[in-house]
């Protein structure tokens, strides 16, 4: 069912020029030439970088069914909160053309399963559920009167607009956390926050890049971000592209570099918000703020206002995705398992910062500092 391809640089430019034209895009910053996520409007099809491949290989594979996107963001082909809420979008209007029914009336209730399976495919994320609520709302409000193809290009007029907004929310965070980077600086970064963990330009990485567009030296020690090296395989890819100075440290190395005075500031994204600002990462980022806060060096999260759930009221309610604990026993050292046959594992995705590890927020509506939980709703309601 799926479709795959190998993109080398002539390509990048014919999937640029294609991508620009057919869609009318508010544009494509990255340099590999295309958005994380998009929809192939020739082919009916929603087309993704293959997360898993890089940085081995940069291949995009397109698919044509809701369920298709859901294991593809359960196995992590897509990644990152913004980018799964995109991908989760144009699912759902995959869904629409998949209803088995003929009228718009029931395809809304094919629609409903059709969101549970994709909110339920990684929990930790709020923007996945932000995503398939707004479709669903959207799709809902336009039921009547309306045959089930107007109803598919409803859909994926609003998966579009979802993606457009994508990539202008990440360039207006950038340019609020920007003035936060000072020329020199020696960041530490967590993770993968960058193009590839959005639709394009990214979070926090998405700062840096502006910072460094802005030319400001900056230099980032990028954790590898163990169990599933997001930090070593698509940070330090994405730094690589964008020419910007980069060293990989593991994770248990960012205490010393923080103690050494070696590092001004600690940036990373955000999977959930709660209203009191704790803040829901990818596992490994509460130590590092930790280690941050015990040296006094600032710690900046930066994540579009989608992110911040005021449902909740504090870090402790968010749920914590578990993970199959393969990921942590399958990598090999020197070809050899690094682990004793039948040992166990646990594997989580994601800690909560508590909030008082934060220095501020960054969101596209701008920087949010304590107190976050009159501030974040302050943020929210501009
Ligand atoms: O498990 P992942 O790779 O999807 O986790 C991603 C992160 O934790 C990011 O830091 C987060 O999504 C925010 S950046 C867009």
């Amino acid at each position: 069912m799926e479709k795959r391809w190998r993109v080398n640089a002539c390509q990048s430019v014919n999937a640029m020029i294609n991508f620009v034209s057919n869609n009318a895009q508010t544009g494509v910053f990255s340099v590999f030439g295309m958005r994380t996520v998009y929809w192939d409007f020739e082919k009916q099809e929603v087309c993704m970088i293959d997360q898993r491949r890089l940085p081995a290989a940069l291949e995009v594979i397109s698919l044509r069914t809701c369920q298709a996107v859901s294991e593809a963001i359960k196995n992590m082909t897509v990644r990152g909160a913004p980018a799964i809420g995109a991908a989760a979008a144009f699912g759902l209007a995959l869904a629409v053309r998949e209803s088995k029914f003929g009228e718009t009336a029931s395809c809304y209730s094919d629609l409903q399963a059709a969101a549970a399976v994709l909110k339920a495919a990684r929990p930790t994320a709020i923007n996945l559920a932000w995503a398939v609520d707004r479709m669903l709302k959207v799709i809902g409000g336009q039921l009547e009167g309306r045959t089930l193809e107007e109803l598919q290009a409803v859909a994926l007029s609003e998966a579009q607009r979802i993606a457009d907004e994508d990539v202008e929310i990440n360039q207006r965070m950038a340019q609020h956390g920007a003035a936060l980077i000072e020329d020199g600086d020696t960041i530490i970064h967590h993770c993968n926050t960058g193009a590839l963990a959005a639709v394009d330009w990214g979070t926090a990485l998405g700062v840096i890049r502006t910072a460094f567009g802005q030319g400001k030296r900056v230099h980032v020690l990028v954790d590898e971000t163990r169990p599933r090296l997001q930090g070593a395989r698509l940070t330090a890819w994405e730094l690589q592209q964008y020419g910007i100075p980069y060293e990989i440290i593991t994770d248990s190395m960012a205490g010393h570099f923080l103690s050494r005075g070696e590092v001004q500031k600690v940036l990373f994204g955000a999977d959930r918000i709660a209203a009191n600002g704790d803040v829901a990462n990818k596992i490994g980022t509460y130590m590092l703020a930790l280690a941050a806060k015990d040296n006094g060096i600032p710690v900046y999260a930066v994540a579009p206002t989608s992110s911040i759930d005021l449902s909740l009221a504090d870090g402790r309610l968010i749920p914590i995705e578990e993970r199959d604990p393969e990921e942590v026993l399958g990598i090999r050292f020197h070809g050899e398992p690094i682990a004793p046959q039948g040992a166990k594992a646990r594997n989580p995705g994601f800690d909560v910062t508590p909030n008082r590890l934060i220095t501020a927020i960054v969101t596209e509506n701008g920087i949010v500092y304590p107190s976050f939980e009159e501030n974040l709703r302050k943020t929210l309601k501009r």
